[in-house]
């Protein structure tokens, strides 16, 4: 009988284990683009134009302003547009972890600070614009892990150095 019971709260231990670990492993990963817009948000510093007050926990954060989500893979952001803002802040170094993103576009705003060496972490980003900010220090090496990106813009920023090489379109 023992035995029985025993081997009986083992297996619903594991059925547990079972069925509750995807549910976990997907809201887990959907909090972590809730935190990353948290961050993000929490990097800015001005916001004239109040873009960032619908970022408030009564809407999901796939229907905060600026912020599209994937339609197949529910709850992950894939696109940050925030384009003529007026944002004034620093870019968080957790815009690396919401890994669905393949758009950002933050032109025309007042970013300052360095472009973070975390956004080598998504890698399936496509689409970096920058552009209209003011950037600082070196474009991040790392970038170089985006091996999906096609269109990157940094004009208008104050960075030092050079693009990295091997984000360079290869001149052969
Ligand atoms: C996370 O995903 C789960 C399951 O898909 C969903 O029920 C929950 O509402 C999501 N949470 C957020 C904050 O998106
Ligand atoms: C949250 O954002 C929505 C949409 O912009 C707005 O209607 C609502 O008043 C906001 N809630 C709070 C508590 O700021
Ligand atoms: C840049 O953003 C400002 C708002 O901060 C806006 O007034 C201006 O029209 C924008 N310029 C362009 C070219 O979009
Ligand atoms: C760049 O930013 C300045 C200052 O906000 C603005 O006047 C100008 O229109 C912007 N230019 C572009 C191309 O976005
Ligand atoms: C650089 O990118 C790699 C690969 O995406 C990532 O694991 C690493 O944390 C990044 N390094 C820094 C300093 O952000």
């Amino acid at each position: 009988m023992k035995a029985f019971v025993s081997s009986f709260l083992l297996y619903t231990v594991l059925l547990c284990i079972h069925l509750w670990r995807p549910v976990t492993a997907s809201s887990m990963q959907n909090e972590t683009d809730r935190l990353a817009l948290i961050a993000f948000k929490d990097g800015i510093t001005q916001d004239p134009l109040g873009m960032l007050s619908s970022w408030n926990d009564s809407l999901h954060f796939c229907r905060w302003s600026g912020v599209y989500c994937s339609r197949r893979h529910v709850h992950r952001v894939t696109k940050l547009n925030l384009f003529s803002y007026g944002l004034v802040g620093s870019l968080s170094p957790h815009i690396g972890n919401p890994t669905f993103l393949r758009t950002i576009v933050l032109q025309n705003n007042s970013f300052h600070g360095k472009v973070p060496s975390e956004i080598g972490g998504l890698f399936r980003l496509q689409v970096l614009v920058l552009s209209n900010n003011s950037f600082e220090a070196k474009v991040p090496t790392n970038l170089t892990y985006c091996s999906e990106l096609r269109v990157l813009n940094l004009i208008d920023n104050k960075l030092e150095g050079k693009i990295p090489e091997e984000l360079a379109p290869s001149q052969n």
